[in-house]
């Protein structure tokens, strides 16, 4: 992990041309990693949502569908459990509106139902394939660093690693204990362990709670830390954060953005967490912000030994955080390696287009900017054969029938692309 703190200058481009990739040495090794030190494993990870039309129909089919019974406030609803299972999940104002009006219906005669339909509309393949197929491991106290474009998937990836949104295909397993089908009651020891941080520190506070008890309350609930010394506790954890003792009793609205977000992290690390997904972190922040915010997450990764699955659009970021990147192309991964490989020697024409498009402070330097055209196609009917074909100037013709191989071509650094061996 680099010890170098961040600023907005020490980001630099190190773009290279497809042509490195062609002499990797190809390995036929599937993970280069020590496997004693692993905290988390991500197997063909899938997270399909309905499309609006879709839900619609579903709606009209099972008028029921999406109601709810009386005993749920999260996503590990019932009636979650009776749609998601399936595969199906419901548009999130949907999910509000239910939920200011709970109403008690037979869960299980619903979940068939709901069954039914489904397999229509699997038959159809109607379904969003927000993540399509996603494999990694991360081992303890690393950062993996997630990019692509917005579309592409990162959150929801996210998301589905926390078990906030039902799994669609595919496992997740931490430290050891596979989570993916485990009930909500199963699932509350590892909700401490597993944390995340949004991109909005405005919208992700509740603005009628002072700052203490905002970052106190899950320490209460999970009992972290006996009740006598809970104010110690969370003072503490604020100052970690960078944050003054005096805060305790403020208002999230008379803080700045960097100041908010601070508050964010200090109540994601407040419950002791070991995994922690930033999502877009400080995307919503100044530049100068940013990298204070930047700091403060390695400090506090350090000192604690986190593990964070780093989601940004922005490379420069990404570079200065990570460990190993993973590049996502509609819902899957193209690309995954070292911080060195992905920067110095990237493979996937898609990671040349999205590091020739980083801005470099010198204006000297003749960038060789890789225009991508056309928009990203839609996740519920991406192309055949290598999703990126219908945007990449090197497409061959294989590339638009037969889907290249996410393969290692050396010491886990893994491309799919028809450009590099696929034996
Ligand atoms: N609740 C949802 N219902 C339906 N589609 C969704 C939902 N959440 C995300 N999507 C779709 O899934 C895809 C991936 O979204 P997201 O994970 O937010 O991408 P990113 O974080 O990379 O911008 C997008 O096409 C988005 O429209
Ligand atoms: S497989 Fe073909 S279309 Fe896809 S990225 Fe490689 S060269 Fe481009
Ligand atoms: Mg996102």
């Amino acid at each position: 992990m680099s010890e170098e703190l961040y600023t907005p200058e020490t980001a630099e481009n190190t773009v290279d041309t497809p042509e490195n990739g062609d002499n990797a040495v190809v390995s036929e090794t599937p993970d280069a990693q020590d496997n004693g030190n692993i905290i988390l494993e991500v197997r063909n990870l899938k997270k399909y949502f309905l499309t609006k039309k879709e839900w619609k129909i579903v709606k009209q089919l099972v008028p029921d569908v999406g109601e709810t019974s009386e005993n749920t406030n999260s996503d590990e609803t019932s009636r979650a459990d009776a749609t998601a299972e399936q595969g199906i999940e419901e548009p999130t104002a949907e999910l509000n509106a239910v939920e200011q009006e709970p109403k008690v219906v037979d869960v299980q005669s619903e979940a068939n139902k709901t069954q039914k339909y489904t397999h229509k509309i699997v038959r159809e393949k109607t379904f969003v394939k927000a993540v399509n197929g996603v494999s990694f491991n991360m081992t303890y106290g690393e950062t993996l660093g997630i990019v692509g474009e917005s579309g592409c998937g990162k959150s929801t990836m996210g998301r589905s690693v926390l078990r906030l949104h039902p799994i669609t295909e595919g496992n997740v397993i931490f430290e050891g204990t596979d989570i993916t089908r485990l009930k909500s009651s199963e699932m509350r020891k590892f909700r401490t362990k597993m944390q995340i941080i949004f991109q909005d520190p405005y919208s992700s506070l509740p603005p009628r709670s002072p700052v203490g008890e905002i970052i106190g309350e899950a320490v209460k609930v999970h009992k972290i830390v006996p009740k006598s010394e809970y104010r110690d506790y969370v003072i503490d954890i604020m100052r970690k954060c960078g944050l003054q003792d005096f805060y305790f009793d403020r208002y999230p609205h008379e803080f700045s953005g960097g100041q908010r977000q601070r508050i964010c992290i200090a109540r994601a690390l407040a419950v002791k967490p070991k995994f922690v997904v930033c999502d877009e972190p400080v995307s919503a922040l100044d530049v100068s912000i940013q990298a204070q915010v930047i700091n403060l997450l390695k400090e506090l990764q350090r000192d604690m030994n986190l593990t964070y699955l780093f989601i940004s659009h922005d490379l420069s970021v990404v570079q200065h955080i990570s460990d190993r990147v993973g590049v996502m192309y509609l819902g899957s991964f193209v690309e995954l390696g070292s911080k060195r490989d992905i920067f110095d020697k990237p493979m996937h024409p898609y990671t040349h287009a999205l590091l020739s498009a980083v801005p470099v402070p010198d204006p000297h330097y003749k960038g060789n900017r890789i225009v991508l055209h056309g928009d990203i196609p839609s996740p519920a009917h991406p192309p055949e054969g290598c999703k990126f074909h219908t945007r990449c100037s090197r497409c061959m013709e294989i590339c638009k029938h037969v889907e290249p191989k996410f393969k290692d071509y050396g010491d886990g650094h893994m491309c799919a692309c028809h450009l590099y061996p696929q034996d």
